[in-house]
């Protein structure tokens, strides 16, 4: 009913780290703890773009491969969180060129919701993790639990079309409703599934550092509004600002966000 998901433009590292990259960073600790990874342990880090979950991994211990289909984000991840226990390596998650039972663990971060083929994902962060090794994800709560997003989304899809259309394609996603990690978890195959929500704080210090992480950058919203009449685009942006404001002086906003996690253990 809504098409297909836009791809998600993975071009420029350092607007990543604007976008993102400054809040997965955050992430990184948590979805960790909750993976249960053990130092020592050889891990695969299915689309670390920059390099986040990664250098988080090799901290701790681990040795940690971090595989991407974006050279521009590889590079950058070398740039940036270059470590000794890191490699970085391209390659496609649907398609991942690792032996089967060669990670002792296998990890994903913001991932999956871009990527159509989430099953084929799946199937194949199982099969490269041994048998007793955990495979865990983590993807934002599109419903409810990324109203970062929502204030551009629902203000946008009032006049525009495209963002209605947009707006459908990311929510209709079962991926990123409560317990669809879970669900396909339990599809490929893993057992002792648990998913949980995760609670971070996404501070922005004013009103053009929120708009810029959404009108510019990687993300299919960000590419619709760039390719838009500028008219219409600066009336969303003014709506957006409202949102933000909310009649209160410009500066800080600090937003809740829901990221859920999932893990299950290779039998
Ligand atoms: C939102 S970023 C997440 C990056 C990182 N895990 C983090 O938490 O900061 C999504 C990443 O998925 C990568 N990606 C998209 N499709 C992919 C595929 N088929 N195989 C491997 N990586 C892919 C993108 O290049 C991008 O680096």
């Amino acid at each position: 009913m809504s098409g297909s998901l836009p791809p998600f433009l993975a071009a420029d590292p350092d607007e990543y780290e604007h976008f993102m990259g400054r809040w997965s960073a955050r992430l990184a600790d948590p979805f960790l703890v909750f993976a249960g990874i053990e130092p020592g342990s050889r891990v695969l880090d299915v689309g670390c773009g920059t390099g986040t979950i990664s250098l988080a991994l090799a901290t701790r211990g681990a040795t940690t491969v971090g595989v991407d289909v974006s050279e521009s984000y590889l590079d950058g991840a070398r740039r940036l969180r270059s470590h000794p226990r890191v490699t970085y390596e391209h390659g496609d998650a649907t398609d991942l060129r690792y032996a089967s039972d060669s990670f002792d663990a296998c990890v994903s971060a913001l991932v999956i919701d871009v990527i159509p083929e989430v099953e084929l994902v799946a199937a194949e962060m199982r099969r490269v993790t041994r048998p007793g090794g955990v495979v865990a994800c983590c993807t934002f709560d599109f419903w409810g639990g990324f109203a970062v997003l929502d204030l551009v989304l629902d203000s946008g899809a009032v006049l525009d079309e495209g963002i209605r259309t947009l707006r459908a394609q990311i929510k209709s996603r079962p991926i990123v409703w409560a317990n669809g990690q879970a669900d396909l978890w339990r599809k490929v195959g893993l057992v002792d599934v648990v998913e949980v929500p995760m609670v971070l704080s996404f501070d922005y210090a004013d009103f053009e550092d929120y708009w810029s992480s959404f009108s510019t950058g990687p993300t299919r919203i960000a590419q619709h509004l760039t390719t838009m009449p500028a008219d219409v685009r600066n009336e969303i942006e003014q709506h957006v600002r409202a949102g933000y404001l909310a009649g209160l002086p410009d500066g800080r906003r600090s937003f809740a966000v829901i990221v859920r996690a999932v893990r299950g253990t290779v039998p």
